[in-house]
C-alpha cells in the first residue's frame, strides 16, 4: 500500500504564528492540512470560521481538508467553499438532511465528505456512500486534540473498506483522533487512506522526521 496521506490538524498549532506552523506542514512533506471548524454547539469547543481559512489560503498550496464540527452545516457550505477549502466534510449527526448537505457540497465542486462520531454506526452511511469522496471516521469524541484512540474505530474502517471494494466506490477513508506512529500500521492494515494527526505532529521534536516515519510505517 503506497500513497498514505497525512493531514496534520492545526487544532494543535499555535494560532499566533499560524502561517509559520502551516509552512512547517509543507516543509515536513505532508500534502494536506486538516482544518477543524468548531461552533461550541455541536462540540464543546470553538475554533475558527471561513474568514480565517480564506486568509490562510493565501499562504499555502496544501490541500485544505475542512472538518466542519458545526450544527446545520448547510448554512455555511458556500462560505467554506468560497474561502478556498478543497474538501468539505460534514457530520452525519449535525444535520437532519445529510443527503441535501452532501449535494450542496457537490454543487460547489469541492470534494464531498461525511464524518461520524464514535457512537455512530457505518451502516447509517450506506445510502450515501456512492455520493462521497471521503468518509471520515472519528476515533475520539470530537472537540479536542490529544485524546486516546478508540480501538473499535478499526472495525469501522474495515467495514468501510469492504463496502468500498465490494461496490467499487471511490471514497477515501480518513481517520481522525489519537493517531501517531504507534498505530499507523494497524490503521493501514484496516484500509485507511488518510490520517489526521494533531498533537503528535505539532508536538514532535522533528516534524519532518515524524512525517517520514508515518510514511515509512504506513506505506508497505
Ligand atoms: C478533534 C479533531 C481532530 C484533532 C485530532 O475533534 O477533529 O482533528 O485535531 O487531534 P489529535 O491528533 O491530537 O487526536
Ligand atoms: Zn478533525
Amino acid at each position: 500500500m503506497n500513497n498514505l496521506i497525512v493531514s496534520p490538524s492545526i487544532l494543535s498549532a499555535d494560532f499566533s504564528k499560524i502561517v509559520e506552523d502551516v509552512k512547517s506542514i509543507e516543509n515536513a512533506n505532508a500534502k494536506w492540512v486538516h482544518l477543524d471548524v468548531m461552533d461550541g454547539i455541536f462540540v464543546p469547543n470553538i475554533t475558527f470560521g471561513p474568514k480565517f481559512i480564506k486568509d490562510l489560503r493565501k499562504h499555502s498550496n496544501l490541500y485544505f481538508d475542512a472538518h466542519l464540527m458545526i450544527e446545520n452545516p448547510e448554512k455555511y457550505i458556500d462560505e467554506f467553499a468560497k474561502a478556498g477549502c478543497d474538501g468539505i466534510c460534514v457530520h452525519y449527526e449535525a444535520t437532519k438532511h445529510v443527503h441535501r448537505a452532501l449535494q450542496m457540497i457537490k454543487a460547489t465542486k469541492k470534494d464531498v465528505g461525511i464524518s461520524i462520531t464514535p457512537a455512530t454506526s457505518v451502516d447509517l452511511l450506506i445510502p450515501v456512500l456512492s455520493e462521497v469522496d471521503q468518509v471520515l471516521i472519528m476515533s475520539v469524541n470530537p472537540g479536542f486534540g490529544g485524546q486516546t484512540f478508540i480501538d473499535y474505530s478499526l472495525e469501522k474502517i474495515k467495514q468501510l473498506h469492504k463496502l468500498k471494494v465490494e461496490n467499487g466506490y471511490k471514497y477515501k477513508i480518513n481517520c481522525d483522533g489519537g493517531i501517531s506512529t504507534h498505530n499507523i500500521r494497524k490503521l493501514r492494515e484496516a484500509g485507511i487512506d488518510v490520517v489526521v494527526t494533531g498533537s503528535a505532529f505539532f508536538g514532535a521534536q522533528d516534524r519532518e522526521a515524524f512525517i517520514k516515519e508515518m510514511y515509512d510505517k504506513g506505506n508497505f
